[in-house]
């Protein structure tokens, strides 16, 4: 049962790769423009410029095209499911993901208004280089291609998804995110989540 899961998880990730065809021209797979009128219905809950005003909502600004075009993928593929999110995603062809994620990767990401305990100041980077988030994430966890970038993420956001990767309930393309959490304590995912979601772009 789990490896059928994660032989099909590799699939997927393969899959979506397959999709995200970068354009050599541009260096973008979708276009700015086109995805900016789209998204229009998507900053009701991400927020002007995919920058998300509440905690339990992702922030979409400033994510790498490709982390951004695999989310959706997995989402209208129902791979990743959420009743709020997944009917946004069920309709988009994979030029509509590519667009959308194009313009969200191209907006800045707001300083966050999120505060980080003083403790977990100096905890935070200590966790983030023991557990290897900032070897995949980068130095400064701004991500890169297919990996998520979480600095500044909000939050609820992020507590809710490195808890769900913990006990394997979060999607998870490649396996590589449940693998990183699984020696997390729960104490440890509190300490990251308030230490990221403080760190300013
Ligand atoms: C009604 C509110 C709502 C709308 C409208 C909406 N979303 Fe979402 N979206 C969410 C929520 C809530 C989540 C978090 C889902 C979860 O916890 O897995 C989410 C998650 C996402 C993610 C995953 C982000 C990450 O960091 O993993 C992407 C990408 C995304 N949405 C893109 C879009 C796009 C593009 C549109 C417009 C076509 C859109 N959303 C419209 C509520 C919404
Ligand atoms: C081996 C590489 C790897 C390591 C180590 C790693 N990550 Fe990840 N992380 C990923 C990948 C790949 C994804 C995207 C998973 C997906 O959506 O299927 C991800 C997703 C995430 C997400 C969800 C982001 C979003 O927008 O939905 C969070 C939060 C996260 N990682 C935090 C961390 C933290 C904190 C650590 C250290 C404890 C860590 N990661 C270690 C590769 C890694």
């Amino acid at each position: 049962m789990t490896i059928f899961k994660s032989v099909k998880s590799v699939a997927v990730a393969q899959l979506a790769a397959a999709a995200f065809l970068i354009l050599p021209q541009t260096g973008h797979a979708g276009d700015i423009e086109a995805g900016r009128t789209r998204a229009q219905t998507c900053i009701a809950c991400h927020g002007p410029g995919g920058n998300s005003p509440t905690s339990s909502v992702p922030t979409l600004a400033a994510q790498p095209e490709q982390a951004l075009a695999t989310m959706l993928y997995q989402f209208r593929e129902e791979n990743r499911k959420n009743p709020v999110m997944s009917p946004f995603a069920a309709n988009l062809s994979n030029a509509e993901m590519n667009d959308l994620a194009a313009y969200f990767e191209s907006e800045k990401r707001l300083t966050p208004s999120h505060q980080t305990k003083p403790a977990n100041l100096e905890l935070g980077p200590v966790l983030a280089k023991k557990y290897n988030c900032t070897q995949c994430h980068g130095p400064e966890l701004k991500g890169l291609q297919h990996i998520p970038n979480i600095r500044g993420q909000q939050h609820d956001y992020l507590l809710a998804q490195l808890q769900g990767f913990k006990a394997m309930k979060r999607a998870d393309m490649d396996g590589n995110m449940t693998s990183a959490s699984t020696g997390l304590k729960d104490e440890d995912i509190l300490v990251l989540s308030d230490y990221i979601a403080g760190l300013s772009n």
